[in-house]
């Protein structure tokens, strides 16, 4: 997607340690203009999936995803992140490690927002080891739903996301790939 690329261009800013910051569109402030173009770029290439609901993480993935869902027309569900194994009655929990944080936390959706034949397609902010994504495909499968793809707003092709997601059987559709952001630089691979 070439707007995105070039605002990463514009305003990215790369982190120690393989962090692309884009706070000034999608972490921290939101582009709300942005995230409605990026929403229609996935309703797009899920148009013909039967997609029954959209599913992300709390907190980065929730804009794409309802600007994801409003295209589609259907529901937006966000798995919220708990520190806590207790309270965990009518839900369906993940474990999810994050790399960049060193902290695991649980991730559940209620049971209730959850149909048998749902059609799920994941949205996320970042691909990167795929963790996130990986953590509710956990939940589908406890579930017994399928999981038509995953839609990736940046996805960092240097690092293991995409294969562990295919692996599984997921088709990823990423709007943005990274192939390095070795010295400080923002560096593109070519688009699916
Ligand atoms: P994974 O989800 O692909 O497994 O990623 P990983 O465990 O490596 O990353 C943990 C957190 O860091 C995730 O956010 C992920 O989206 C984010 N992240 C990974 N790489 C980058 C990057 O290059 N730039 C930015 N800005 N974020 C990155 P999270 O813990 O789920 O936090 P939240 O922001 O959704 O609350
Ligand atoms: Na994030
Ligand atoms: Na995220």
């Amino acid at each position: 997607m070439e707007e995105l690329k070039t605002r990463i261009k514009e305003v990215g800013t790369v982190l120690p340690g393989n962090v692309l910051k884009v706070d000034a569109f999608l972490n921290h402030q939101i582009d709300a203009g942005l995230m409605q173009r990026i929403g229609q770029a996935f309703a797009a290439r899920f148009a013909d999936a039967g997609i029954t609901k959209v599913w992300t993480v709390e907190s980065s993935g929730i804009a794409p995803a309802v600007m994801t869902g409003l295209a589609l027309g259907v529901p937006v569900i966000f798995a919220r992140k708990h520190k806590s194994l207790t309270l965990n009655e009518g839900r369906y929990t993940a474990e999810v490690y994050s790399y960049t944080k060193q902290v695991a936390n649980k991730i559940t959706i209620a049971q209730k927002y959850v149909a048998p034949d749902d059609k799920v397609l994941i949205i996320d902010d970042f691909l990167a080891n795929g963790q996130a994504v990986s953590g509710l495909l956990a939940i589908a499968k406890q579930a017994g739903v399928t999981v038509a793809g995953a839609g990736i707003v940046i996805e960092k092709t240097f690092q293991p996301g995409r294969s562990a997601l295919e692996k599984q059987g997921i088709p990823v559709v990423s709007l943005a790939k990274i192939k390095s952001l070795a010295n400080g630089q923002v560096e593109f691979a070519e688009e699916d």
